[in-house]
């Protein structure tokens, strides 16, 4: 039986990608959401929500703002904190660092120390329902081959200090003891691109060289083109997906991976949004071994550079791209295909994507 009776939920990181939609849904099906923003973001959240109340007055009644910090000690301000502590009954933890290339000091303080201070608080509250602990599919890491719902740590590298704190977050919810559940999202598509992940930084790729002269308008290889995937979901599926884990008691303790198990490779993404572009697309693979030779060969240092100066790549941009992880989401369909909810595949939204991009993004 579903426990969908209305909730007080803290939602962190409400003014992102994510948290803003899922705000939105929370409180359109009838639950209070307590959204937790940055201090910077206050401003902007709070117009956001007053053009959102000429729109739909009930729903934005039941929105309101928190300032709150993750790497502060107590995450919240002294009212912010009373009320979370008297009023929610469910956390459900967004807030991430978007930048791949953060140091190791502001990734792990953001994401373990934070995830800890806020199972903490968790622990606090009289009658927590669930905790629900967004991650993605890049605590995968470099692994490859199969990656299913219950591997964590299987000894896989990490190309940036911030994947791997996700991973070390992740753990501290698993033994925390209180009834979570975690969700690992692959690459987000907003209607808007917004998120700037590896899709809207290749389609960004794509675009540029659209923008060349036709001899160049080509794609000569597809790195990694028929290993790695390009596995991205529509926010609006991952919206519904977090809601119906969240009062599925068969959800409780578990991981879930929200992705499409039909992604394309590498090689299938750049055939059908090339032509798209007006880009000539690859007639050949660059396998693997070949790209990782390249990737840590004597021409890494040059390569590397060109790709972060004149491509706007960083290199763990790149990672976030090139996985050959399997990502396998079998637990979390078992749950939501039963209510009707598939992961939307890659032809039913990159058309719209693209043409978002080609008006919108050069
Ligand atoms: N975007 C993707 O493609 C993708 C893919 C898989 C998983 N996910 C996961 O989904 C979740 C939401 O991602 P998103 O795309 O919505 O990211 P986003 O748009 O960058 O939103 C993240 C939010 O977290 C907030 N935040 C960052 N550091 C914080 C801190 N120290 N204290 C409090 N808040 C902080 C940010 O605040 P500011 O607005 O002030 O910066 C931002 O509003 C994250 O866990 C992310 O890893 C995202």
């Amino acid at each position: 039986m579903s426990d969908s009776s209305p909730r007080t939920v803290l939602v962190t990181g409400a003014a992102g990608v994510l948290g803003w939609p899922l705000s939105l849904a929370l409180a359109r099906r009838g639950d209070a959401v307590l959204m937790m923003v940055r201090r910077n973001r206050r401003r902007n959240v709070r117009e956001r929500v007053d053009a959102f109340a000429a729109l739909e007055p009930d729903v934005a009644g039941r929105l309101r703002i928190l300032v709150g910090e993750l790497a502060e000690e107590g995450i919240l301000e002294a009212r912010a904190r009373k009320r979370v502590l008297e009023q929610a009954d469910t956390i459900i933890h967004c807030a991430a660092l978007s930048d791949p290339a953060a140091d190791r000091a502001l990734a792990y303080r953001t994401h373990v120390d934070g995830t800890v201070a806020l199972l903490a608080l968790a622990r606090e509250l009289v009658g927590l329902r669930r905790f629900v602990h967004v991650s993605c599919t890049s605590v995968a890491g470099q692994h490859r081959g199969l990656w299913t719902e219950d591997m964590l740590l299987e000894g896989q590298a990490f190309a940036s200090p911030a994947a791997e704190s996700r991973l070390v977050a992740e753990r501290r919810v698993r033994t925390s003891g209180l009834p979570f559940t975690i969700a690992r999202p692959s690459q987000l598509v907003a209607p808007d691109l917004a998120s700037p992940n590896g899709l809207t930084h290749l389609l960004r790729l794509l675009l540029r060289v659209a923008g060349l002269p036709a001899p160049l308008r080509r794609v000569p290889l597809a790195p990694l083109g028929r290993c790695a995937r390009v596995d991205a979901v529509p926010v609006a599926w991952v919206v519904d997906s977090l809601l119906a884990l969240m009062d599925s008691p068969q959800a409780e303790g578990g991981t879930f991976h929200l992705n499409d198990p039909h992604a394309p490779t590498v090689d299938e993404f750049l055939q059908r949004v090339c032509p798209a572009l007006g880009i000539a697309p690859p007639r050949a693979d660059l396998p693997r071994r070949a790209a990782s030779a390249l990737w840590s060969g004597p021409w890494a240092s040059p390569l590397r550079a060109l790709a972060d100066q004149a491509l706007n790549l960083p290199p763990e941009t790149i990672a976030q791209l090139a996985t050959c992880a399997r990502v396998d989401p079998t637990r979390a369909e078992r749950i939501l295909r039963p209510m009707g909810l598939r992961a939307p595949r890659f032809d039913t939204w990159i058309d719209d994507a693209v043409e978002y991009a080609r008006v919108h993004l050069v």
